[in-house]
C-alpha cells in the first residue's frame, strides 16, 4: 500500500520543497522565486527544457513546463512520464514533504503528475532482505490547484491503492498465491473496502458442473475457485449491471501441452492479471464511491500437467452444455472464461466485459503499448472504453470478430474445438469466448500488456495493473464523475 498522504492545500508555501506546473508563457510571479531565478527559469524555457531544477540552500523546487499545443492526451501522459525525473529528485533527499503547485489552472494534469510519480515508486520487494535501506518518498504531497475538488484527490490515491495491490497480485509467485490464495485476497479486499464477495469451493464448482474450470484444474493438486464480487450502492446509475470477469490462471505451465521454460513459461505466474485487474478495479469503485453496479468473476486454478490432467483430444462438457473437444492444453483460459460467461447470463448483464492474459498472438500482434480488443453489440460502450483508454494510456485496438473465423474452430466430434490455426490466433481465441455469450461484450486480451519484462517509466517490470486505470475511468465517466 502507498505509505504518502495527498491532500488539497489552497496555500502556496515557497519555502518548502515544491513542484510547480507551467506551460510556456505561464506567469510565474506566484512562485515565490527571486529575480535571479526568474531570469534563469525563463532562459531555460526558451531553450525548450521541460523539467527545470532551481536548488535552494535545504531544499528545492523544480517546474514541468507542460506544452499545451499538444492533444490533451499526449499532455496528461507526459505528466505522468515526467514524474520519473522528479522521483530521481526527490528520492535523492529526506525531505518528507512536497507540495505541487498548478499555475496554470488544470488539475487534469497536476494529478496526472502525481499519479506518475506514485506509480514511478512501485517496488515489489517483499521477498528481499532490507539491509537499511529507506524509501526516500514523501510521506505527505499537499496539491494546489485552483479548482481541485478534495474527491479528485482522495479518488487518486484510492485508484494509486488499487494499482499497487493489483500489481502485488499479478507479482507474487505461485507459491505463494494459489487458487484459494487468490479467492482469500478478494475477500479480503472486499472486507477493506466495501463490496461483497462470494467463493464457491470445488464441491460447488462440481455440483454447477462447471466443465471448463475443472477439466483445466485436473491435473492440479490444488482446488480451484470461482469468485463473485458486487458492488451494487445505493445510487447507482445502471439498473442492470454491468459484469467484469478476470483470467484466474494463477499459474499456467501449457498443461500436457507443456510450454518451454525459457522466454515462456517462466512468468505465467502473471496469468491470473485479468483476475487482479478485476479485484483492483472493485476496490477503487468501492473505496470512492462510484454509483454503479458491477458485478465481478473471478474463475481461478493453475494449468498442470498432473496425472489426472486432460489430455490433448478430450471432448469436455462446459457449464453450457457445449462440447468443446481440447487440442492444446494451453489454450485454457479461454475454458475458463466460457464457463464464468455462460454464468453471467443470469444477471441479465448491460454488459460483459472480459481481461484475460489470453494469448501469445495478441502480444506478437501489438506488442506491449496496446491491449486487443474485441467486441459484440457493444459499438458505444466500447467507444467509451477506447476514449478510456487514450486518458489513462492503457490503450485498445479493436480486433474484428468476422463470422468466418469461427470456421477454424470447427471440431470433427465436438462443437467446436478449442484451438484455431496458425494465424489470427488472438482472433479465434475471441471467436471461441463469443460462442458463449448472449449479451453486449467486450473481450481484452491484455497478454502484451499485464506483464513487463523492463521497466517502462510508470508501468514497472512486472505486473503492470493494467485493465484497473482504464475501467476505473470508464466506470467515472459512466456513474458522470
Ligand atoms: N497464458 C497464455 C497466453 C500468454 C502468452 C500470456 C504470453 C502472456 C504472455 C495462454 O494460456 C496460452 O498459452 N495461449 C496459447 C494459445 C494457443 C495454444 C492456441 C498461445 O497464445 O500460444
Ligand atoms: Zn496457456
Ligand atoms: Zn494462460
Amino acid at each position: 500500500m502507498i505509505h504518502t498522504r495527498l491532500q488539497k492545500t489552497s496555500e502556496i508555501s515557497p519555502d518548502l520543497p515544491s513542484v510547480y506546473l507551467i506551460g510556456k508563457s505561464t506567469d510565474i510571479s506566484a512562485g515565490g522565486f527571486s529575480d535571479e531565478e526568474k531570469v534563469y527559469i525563463n532562459k531555460r524555457i526558451e531553450k525548450n527544457d521541460e523539467f527545470i531544477l532551481v536548488h535552494r540552500l535545504d531544499s528545492y523546487k523544480c517546474l514541468v513546463v507542460n506544452d499545451y499545443t499538444r492533444p490533451f492526451f499526449s499532455q496528461l501522459e507526459f505528466m505522468r512520464t515526467v514524474s520519473r525525473k522528479l522521483l530521481s529528485l526527490v528520492s535523492s533527499n529526506d525531505h518528507t514533504s512536497l507540495v505541487m503547485v498548478d499555475l496554470v489552472n488544470d488539475s487534469e494534469l497536476i494529478l496526472a503528475l502525481v499519479e506518475g510519480l506514485i506509480l514511478n515508486n512501485y517496488r515489489f520487494d517483499k521477498y528481499q532482505r532490507k539491509d537499511g535501506r529507506k524509501d526516500n518518498f514523501p510521506d505527505l504531497i499537499s496539491i494546489y490547484s485552483a479548482n481541485l475538488r478534495e474527491e479528485n484527490v482522495s479518488n487518486l490515491e484510492v485508484l494509486c491503492n488499487a494499482v499497487y495491490l493489483a500489481r502485488n497480485l499479478v507479482n507474487e509467485p505461485l507459491s505463494h498465491l494459489n487458487a484459494e490464495g487468490l479467492a482469500e485476497e478478494i475477500r479480503n479486499l472486499a472486507g477493506n473496502s466495501g463490496f461483497s464477495a462470494e467463493v464457491m469451493g470445488k464441491d460447488r464448482i462440481e455440483a454447477l458442473q462447471m466443465g471448463g474450470l475443472l477439466a483445466v484444474n485436473r491435473g492440479s493438486i490444488d482446488p480451484p475457485t470461482f469468485s463473485i464480487l458486487e458492488w451494487k450502492p445505493e445510487n447507482c446509475v445502471n439498473e442492470k449491471p454491468i459484469v467484469l470477469i478476470g483470467k484466474g490462471i494463477v499459474y499456467d505451465t501449457g498443461g500436457l501441452s507443456l510450454k518451454p521454460t525459457a522466454k515462456s513459461m517462466d512468468y505465467m505466474k502473471s496469468d491470473m492479471a485479468g483476475a487482479a485487474a478485476v479485484a483492483g478495479v472493485f476496490y477503487a469503485l468501492a473505496g470512492c464511491g462510484i454509483p454503479v453496479h458491477v458485478i465481478g468473476l473471478v474463475p481461478a486454478t493453475d494449468n498442470r500437467p498432473g496425472g489426472n490432467a486432460i489430455v490433448p483430444g478430450d471432448v469436455i462438457t462446459m457449464y453450457d452444455g457445449t462440447s468443446v473437444e481440447v487440442m492444446n492444453t494451453d489454450a485454457e483460459g479461454r475454458l475458463i472464461l466460457a464457463d464464468a460467461l455462460s454464468w453471467a447470463k443470469q444477471y441479465d448483464p448491460h454488459l460483459v466485459i472480459d481481461l484475460a492474459t489470453l494469448t501469445g498472438s495478441a502480444s506478437a500482434a501489438i506488442g506491449m503499448q496496446g491491449s486487443v480488443a474485441m467486441q459484440k453489440s457493444a459499438d458505444e460502450w466500447y467507444e467509451a472504453l477506447e476514449e478510456s483508454g487514450y486518458y489513462t494510456h492503457e490503450r485498445l485496438v479493436e480486433f474484428p470478430l468476422w463470422e468466418e473465423y469461427m470456421d477454424m474452430l470447427k471440431s470433427d466430434i465436438a462443437d467446436i474445438k478449442n484451438i484455431g490455426g496458425k494465424q489470427a490466433g488472438a482472433i479465434t481465441a475471441g471467436k471461441f469466448l463469443e460462442h458463449f455469450i448472449s449479451f453486449p461484450w467486450i473481450h481484452l486480451d491484455i497478454a502484451g500488456t499485464a506483464f513487463l519484462h523492463s521497466d517502462d517509466n510508470y508501468r514497472k517490470k512486472g505486473g503492470t495493473a493494467v485493465g484497473v486505470r482504464l475501467l476505473f475511468d470508464f466506470f467515472s465517466k459512466h456513474a458522470g464523475k
